[in-house]
């Protein structure tokens, strides 16, 4: 999760988030080291001293300041694409969860097991035990498998929600009329929270998302408890 004064991406906890925190890092290197030339070039106009006054045209420097940056997005634009259809893959999945938006608040389904279905409301402030994280905390929790292929059908029951978990690089915007579809492999236990990134209305700020990713063999025990 994010904690104080993170400004950065969260640590990945899936293969996918890996490649986007890449793919960033990657064109933010590209952005700097042009924000860098230009910022030169427009700090050296201070001393231009007017030696080419006369000069009307240049059609060699034209075409090398036009096709360069074009060459240069194609190095953005290529990777781009990739992590793009690379998101959209689906990798037979082991498990499915359905995720249902609702004012304000989620629903889930384990539609696999027997028809597992609960709701997940955040807790408020004042009920908040001490280790709790304030407006980031549940009262069921989702729990999956880690190392295992999950697919997730995201959905809503009244206006566009987003189901959106940063540290597995997930967000899919639940539609109401509509399915949506992705897939994600958690590659370590541990706690992951999401939020509602579509603005939904008054209290879209306090739908939060939280996975207990567990090894499959307690997976299997929680999901056995609850049949
Ligand atoms: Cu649901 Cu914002």
């Amino acid at each position: 999760m994010s904690t104080w004064a993170n400004l950065g991406l969260q640590d990945s906890a899936s293969p996918l988030m890996e490649q986007l925190i890449f793919f960033h890092d990657h064109a933010l290197l590209i952005l700097v080291m042009i924000t860098v030339l230009v910022g030169y070039l427009m700090f050296m106009l201070f001393f231009n001293s007017y030696v080419n006054r006369f000069l009307l045209h240049g059609q060699l420097i034209e075409m090398i300041w036009t096709i360069l940056p074009a060459i240069i997005l194609f190095f953005i634009a290529f990777p781009s694409l990739r992590l793009l259809y690379l998101l959209d893959e689906i990798n037979e999945p082991s498990v499915t969860l359905k995720s249902i938006g609702h004012q304000w608040y989620w629903s889930y389904e384990y539609s696999d097991f027997n028809d597992i279905e609960f709701d997940s409301y955040m807790i408020p402030t004042n009920q908040l035990s001490n280790d709790g994280f304030r407006l980031l905390d549940v009262d069921n929790r989702i729990v999956l498998p880690m190392n295992s292929q999950i697919r997730i059908l995201v959905t809503a029951a009244d206006v566009i929600h987003s189901w959106t978990v940063p540290a597995l690089g997930v967000k899919v915007d639940g539609t109401p009329g509509r399915l949506n579809q992705t897939n994600f492999f958690i590659n370590r236990p541990g706690l992951f929270y999401g939020q509602c990134s579509e603005i939904c209305g008054a209290n879209h700020s306090f739908m939060p998302i939280v996975i207990e990713s567990v090894p499959v063999n307690y997976f299997i025990k929680w999901i056995s408890s609850n049949m």
